[in-house]
């Protein structure tokens, strides 16, 4: 499929603008094997690239503009660079465009002296589906502008940029954890992240070797109030944390909770206890894949869907008969995956039930009435490079 993708941009970008592009880059989305709402807490994240990918065409122009067509929409947005702001530009387009302005603001590039670009987008990261469409969008045209303005910026720094953008020019209050897995995933690994030190780590998952796939149930369902929902959330993380006399929930221990417990309303601490028990579980995961491999962490997936069920209060009733179902067809363990409020859930699964697993989700939503998810196997992938 990624193939074609190349091919297809390229042309777009010719049609569009009527030349060849300098260069191709690509940066895949996202999906979180454990370790939820715990990355804006200076805690621990163990996502994983996937291998859905976004490609950037791009090449430089003679004058100040920068354009960007792209899947997302028929129309290209166009803006003078100097005219970057972030109440300037909405929609889809905020993400590129939002890059190009964090490029500045963090001062890797004067923008009153750089040239404008042209920029072609396209895409197989579903859109709405929890897996990052947009972080995959902020590699790719990340990797691309440092490329074509001669800057010279590592890919933790980018995926700062990209958290910045975000923050600041989309105004979304995401953590790290995205940006950090889109430019740093690696073949057959998933990203141990410490989002307080922002250091990471590649740990090897061995799937194939251990005949196992990771099966995605995009549920199709997209919360109204997501973004009001993952910023209550956040709140309450940091009114804890201040009730408790630390700077983040990544100081509280789980042997501190029954004191967290005492100091805390029950909503609070269910927030903390999600958070705290969820910092411990990805410990415990990166311990298990080591001595025992994948098939000894299903216990620790299905533990973190609980918490984000009942304590943090994420899940939906789609997300969870996912991950039920999932569970009773053989599943080593399964959770919800990414923000919550709707998306997918993830099922670790041996790869001769994936289909009997799909049948059983599939047959299980009809019988509550429910769309029909989407289901598709993932594999950990590379992180953002260029292509051609
Ligand atoms: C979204 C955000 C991430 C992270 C997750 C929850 O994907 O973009 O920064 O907070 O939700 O783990």
């Amino acid at each position: 499929m990624s193939e074609d993708l190349r091919d297809i941009v390229r042309r777009e970008f010719a049609e569009a603008y009527g030349a060849e592009p300098a260069g191709l880059w690509s940066s895949p989305g996202r999906a979180n094997l454990i370790g939820e709402h715990t990355d804006y807490n200076e805690g621990f994240v163990l996502p994983f690239a996937i291998d859905r990918r976004t490609f950037a065409a791009a090449g430089l122009r003679d004058d100040r503009v920068i354009r960007v067509g792209s899947t997302f929409s028929d129309e290209v947005a166009e803006i003078a660079i100097d005219e970057l702001a972030p109440d300037a530009v909405s929609g889809w387009a905020a993400y590129p465009l939002g890059i190009a302005w964090a490029l500045g603001q963090r001062s890797h590039v004067d923008l009153a002296a750089v040239p404008g670009v042209d920029i072609m987008l396209e895409s197989d990261v579903p859109v709405g589906a929890g897996l990052s469409s947009s972080a995959a969008i902020e590699g790719a045209v990340g990797f691309a502008l440092a490329e074509l303005w001669g800057i010279e910026i590592d890919r933790v720094e980018l995926a700062r940029v990209g958290r910045y953008a975000e923050n600041e020019f989309v105004g979304a209050p995401t953590g790290i954890m995205d940006q950090m897995a889109s430019l740093l995933g690696q073949d057959d690994s998933v990203v141990f992240i410490d989002c307080r030190s922002e250091e990471a780590e590649a740990v090897p998952l061995r799937l194939a070797e251990n005949d196992l796939t990771i099966l995605v149930i995009d549920t199709q369902v997209e919360h109204q109030h997501a973004n009001g929902g993952y910023r209550e959330r956040r709140a309450s993380c940091e009114a804890g944390a201040a009730a408790l006399g630390v700077s983040s929930l990544r100081d509280v221990t789980v042997d501190e909770l029954p004191r967290a417990r005492e100091l805390l309303d029950d909503v609070t601490f269910r927030r903390v206890r999600h958070v705290v028990t969820e910092n411990q579980r990805v410990l415990d995961t990166v311990a298990a894949l080591a001595s025992g491999g994948p098939l000894a962490i299903g216990e620790l997936l299905d533990a973190s869907h609980r918490s984000m069920r009942d304590d943090f209060e994420i899940s939906v009733p789609e997300l969870d008969l996912a991950v039920e179902t999932a569970q009773e067809n053989g599943a080593i363990g399964a959770r919800m995956t990414g923000g919550g409020f709707g998306g997918s859930a993830i099922a670790l699964v041996p790869r001769g039930l994936v289909s009997r697993l799909q049948v059983a989700i599939d047959g299980a939503f009809a019988e509550h009435g429910y769309g029909q998810p989407v289901t598709f196997t993932v594999t950990p992938s590379e992180g953002a490079r260029r292509e051609a």
